[in-house]
């Protein structure tokens, strides 16, 4: 966990470190010491070294006195990995994770979200919800988080309370939104009263952040409109002026699904297209996170890419309520920064692990290709249709695909080096901390998860520390281990990614 306070001791861990170099590269660092300080920044990383080589030749460099220094030494087979960074996660919506039946985004809204959300108003609810939801993204590896909350002023502030508390990184947004998806409101819509009344919701807020983290050192509030066919031009106005008085990130939905788009066209008739319609309030640029665009235009992707708005990729979520794929080599061509997003509980998963894993499996649809091949091809054309021309092959498709347009579709799929890279650094630019987070350099925050790989088949089975017999069979009948010894880390990687859980 990032979390560091006063009083900590310094701190030492040794073993093996992996973390992104670039996108498609990861780096590893064996038998490797990395000094951590009572503030929790990284202050030194040697490579060659164990514990007693630290203590002799590190500590006194550092001025450290052996008493003064935990020490956490990572076992055969494990290693340490940065922390994840969620970039999109509706914490209110975990009690609804895996509900979705065969719904699409804007009638999956009216019937399992907003009611959901609506009941936390009720704050002794709100707290179990997030409770648990904390607690399990952090299970997961999450130790940067980047929270959707609800409408209730009083239990946003308390899902920061609890991230502070618990020691996860939290950009914590209380949701704007006051124009109704669905007729006029009555008393019951779970709806912002006023554009007024949602910018002064979202100021008090601010200002509960502001009083127990006051430099936003740990949890950060962020300006959410919950997206634009949620929100009157007036509210949306009202956060581009905030954002421009404060400074403060931003997080919003854009482009996920082919009826929401429609619906921002008529709503907006006044704006050239989505993105701009949250240009036109001030809301796009650095720090923007901007959930799903699976469906932006080329003029959008210039426009998002030369404002400097990132994106939370949420294959997940885009899957489960079938709103399409995200062409994430195309965002990332342009120099947009791309981060994994689990957007619970559109995705049904709070994992991103997961979100990793099924990042490359999308990929993989995306590079598939789109129509079945002409028959005269595959048989070489031997075989002519049954009027003795050639089968123009059924359904779509009967051109044949060019060699350029081929390339570009493999081109498509990411590796396990990539998605990990979104999960990590990725994520990290897109919140505007990539100095600060996802990897293992000197100045960099101490935030990072020990990923466990049995140990078994190997010779000390009896010496693995607190894995029961039970777990390592477990673990083995996963096929998560490396049973005879002989894969390297790539491989190693490539597996957790596949197989790995919490
Ligand atoms: N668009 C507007 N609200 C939501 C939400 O809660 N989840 C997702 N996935 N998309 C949205
Ligand atoms: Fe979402």
């Amino acid at each position: 966990s990032s979390k560091q306070q006063k009083g900590e001791k310094n701190k030492l861990f040794i073993g093996t470190f992996i973390h992104s170099k670039q996108l498609d590269e990861l780096e590893f660092f064996h038998d490797t010491a990395v000094c951590v300080d009572k503030s929790g920044k990284i202050i030194a990383v040697e490579s060659s070294c164990d514990q007693k080589r630290a203590e002799e030749t590190l500590y006194p460099k550092l001025g450290w006195s052996a008493a003064d220094v935990d020490v956490t030494v990572g076992r055969d087979g494990e290693f340490f990995f940065p922390g994840f960074i969620d970039t999109h996660i509706h914490a209110p919506q975990y009690p609804n994770a895996g509900l979705f039946g065969k719904s699409t985004l804007l009638d999956w809204l009216n019937t399992y979200t907003f009611p959901m959300e609506a009941s936390l108003s009720d704050l002794a609810r709100a707290r179990r919800i997030y409770s648990r939801c904390v607690r399990r993204t952090l299970a997961h590896g999450t130790t940067t988080a980047v929270y959707f909350a609800t409408i209730h002023v009083a239990a946003t502030n308390l899902l920061a309370d609890l991230c502070l508390g618990a020691g996860q990184r939290a950009f914590v947004g209380r949701v704007c939104m006051d124009h109704s998806l669905s007729g006029p409101p009555d008393a019951n819509s779970y709806l912002d009263e006023s554009a007024a009344a949602s910018e002064a919701a979202t100021r008090a807020t601010i200002a509960h952040v502001r009083a127990i983290d006051p430099s936003f050192a740990l949890v950060s509030p962020i300006l959410t409109p919950r997206f634009a066919p949620a929100c009157s031009r007036e509210a949306l106005r009202r956060l581009g002026a905030l954002r421009a008085e404060t400074g403060l990130p931003v997080q919003t939905h854009i482009s996920e699904n082919v009826g929401e788009v429609a619906l921002v066209r008529a709503c907006f008739p006044e704006a050239a297209h989505y993105a701009d319609v949250y240009d036109r309030a001030g809301l796009l640029g650095a720090r923007t996170v901007l959930a799903h665009a699976v469906y932006l235009s080329p003029a959008e992707l210039d426009l998002v890419a030369s404002r400097g708005a990132g994106v939370a990729h949420c294959p997940c979520s885009n899957s489960a309520l079938t709103s399409g794929e995200a062409p994430v080599r195309v965002l990332l061509d342009r120099g947009i920064s791309v981060g994994l997003g689990t957007d619970v509980s559109g995705g049904y998963s709070a994992s991103v692990l997961e979100a990793a894993r099924l990042a490359a499996l999308v990929s993989r649809h995306v590079a598939m290709p789109r129509s079945r091949p002409r028959r005269g091809r595959i048989q070489q054309g031997e075989e002519k249709g049954e009027d003795g021309n050639e089968d123009e092959g059924e359904g779509e498709g009967g051109e044949e695909e060019s060699e350029e347009d081929r390339e570009r579709r493999e081109k498509a799929k990411l590796s396990v080096e990539e998605v990990l890279y979104l999960a990590t650094r990725g994520g990290a630019k897109v919140v505007g901390l990539a100095d600060q987070i996802g990897a293992f350099r000197v100045g960099m925050d101490w935030d990072a998860q020990l990923v466990g790989l049995s140990t078994v088949g190997e010779e000390d089975v009896e010496e693995t520390q607190g894995i029961t017999k039970e777990r390592e069979e477990e673990e083995e009948d996963r096929g998560n281990v490396d049973i005879f010894g002989w894969e390297s880390w790539e491989e190693r990687v490539a597996k957790w990614v596949y197989n790995g859980d919490d």
